[in-house]
């Protein structure tokens, strides 16, 4: 007993750490969601929570079920690979309510540019141009029909 005489200032710390770690219980207890640990390291709800976010896409299948005359455009054409959102962008409003959701122009200047912009870091069979010098300044699809965009030896569309 003795060897504690002196020792309050010991328990006083040690009571502290108590407090601490009560205080920690009762915030862990609050700020951790109820679903944690549920299946694992995570939240269980997250995964009902993401399956529930709103579709922004609708799908390339969508897209040619009604422009099938787009579609047939851009199937005989360079661009028969690229699907209709990558370059129209999300589209699942419009293609629910297609009358009263009309999709927004594209400017061609960025959405070609973003593909096309030679760069090293590209295969080099990938059609690529530097966009300033190719069109000095006129519209891409002046030129080129953004559906099927390779000109003809000709030169016309
Ligand atoms: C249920 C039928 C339907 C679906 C599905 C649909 N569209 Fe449309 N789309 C229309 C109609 C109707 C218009 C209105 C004007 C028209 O006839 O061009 C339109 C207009 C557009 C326009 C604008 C044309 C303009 O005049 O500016 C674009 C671009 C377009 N759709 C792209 C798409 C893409 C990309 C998809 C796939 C995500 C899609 N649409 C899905 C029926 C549909
Ligand atoms: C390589 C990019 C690209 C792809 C892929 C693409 N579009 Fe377009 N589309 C454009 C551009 C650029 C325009 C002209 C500017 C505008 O109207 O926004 C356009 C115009 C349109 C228009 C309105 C004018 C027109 O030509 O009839 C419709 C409708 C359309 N696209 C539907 C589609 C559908 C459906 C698909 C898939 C089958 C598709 N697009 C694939 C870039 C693209
Ligand atoms: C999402 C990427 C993407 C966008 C955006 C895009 N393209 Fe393409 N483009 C491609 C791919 C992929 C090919 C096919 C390349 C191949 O055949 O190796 C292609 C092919 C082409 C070709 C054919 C070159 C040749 O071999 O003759 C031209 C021209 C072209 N694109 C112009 C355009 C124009 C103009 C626009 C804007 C309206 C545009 N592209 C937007 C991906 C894109
Ligand atoms: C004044 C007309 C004109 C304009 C504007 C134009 N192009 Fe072209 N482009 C051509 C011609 C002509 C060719 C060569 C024929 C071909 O390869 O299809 C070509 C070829 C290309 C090629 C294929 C290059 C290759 O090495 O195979 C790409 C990619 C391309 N253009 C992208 C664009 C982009 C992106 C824009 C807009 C920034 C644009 N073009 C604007 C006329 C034009």
């Amino acid at each position: 007993m003795n060897l504690f005489k002196d020792a309050g200032h010991l328990f006083r710390f040690a009571g502290l750490f108590v407090i601490a770690f009560l205080v920690f219980l009762i915030v862990r207890h609050y700020i951790v969601p109820k679903t944690f640990g549920e299946y694992g390291h995570y939240r269980a709800a997250a995964i009902t929570e993401i399956a529930a976010h709103p579709i922004a896409f609708a799908g390339h299948q969508a897209c040619v079920d009604c422009h099938t005359d787009v579609q047939d455009t851009k199937a005989k054409g360079k661009h028969a690979g690229v699907n209709c959102e990558a370059c129209h962008g999300p589209l699942a409003k419009h293609a629910a309510d297609p009358t009263n959701v009309i999709p927004p122009k594209l400017d061609t200047a960025v959405l070609c540019a973003r593909c096309h912009t030679a760069s090293a870091a590209k295969p080099k069979d990938f059609p690529q141009v530097d966009p300033a010098a190719h069109s000095s300044g006129v519209a891409c699809e002046t030129c080129h029909n953004p559906h099927s965009p390779a000109i003809s030896a000709g030169g016309a569309k």
